[in-house]
């Protein structure tokens, strides 16, 4: 399968350019491994009413979930700035929905992926088991 890091980022990477961020000017490109092996991709697209903006991560996720996965295994986001970056909260959430705890979520640092899990990302989040289902 596909989760090597430095190829996930470099998935991400190969699509970076297709953001549509016009109104912040920062670009976000996110890779995703399903547990078929099969990865989706997906850019940050911005709106003029700017809080209809979509997230990378989150774009990535709804193709995969249209194309019919439903477990994600790996998850690397890239970006066109310079610093870590690390997922928002509403990604995070939309993540877990579709990942278990251990899942490693990889973001590029200046071209070094760093290792986060999903658990380490959103620690006591809102699961199935809250909900009283399983
Ligand atoms: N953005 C993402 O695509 N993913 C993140 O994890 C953080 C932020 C986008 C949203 C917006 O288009 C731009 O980055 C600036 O916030």
């Amino acid at each position: 399968m596909p989760t090597d890091p430095n190829d996930l980022i470099a998935r991400a990477r190969e699509c970076l350019d297709r953001a549509y961020a016009p109104y912040s000017r920062f670009q976000v490109a996110a890779a995703l491994v399903d547990d078929r092996g099969r990865v989706f991709t997906g850019v940050n697209v911005e709106n003029i009413s700017y809080g209809l903006s979509m997230c990378a991560e989150r774009v990535a996720i709804f193709a995969a979930v249209a194309a019919g996965a439903r477990r994600i295994t790996a998850i690397a986001v890239t970006s066109s700035g310079a610093d870590l970056l690390s997922p928002c909260g509403a990604c995070r959430q939309v993540i877990a929905e579709f990942a278990t705890p251990d899942v490693p979520i990889y973001c590029d640092a200046a071209g070094k992926p760093h290792r986060w899990t999903v658990a380490e990302l959103l620690p006591n989040g809102f699961s199935a088991s809250r909900l009283g289902k399983s």
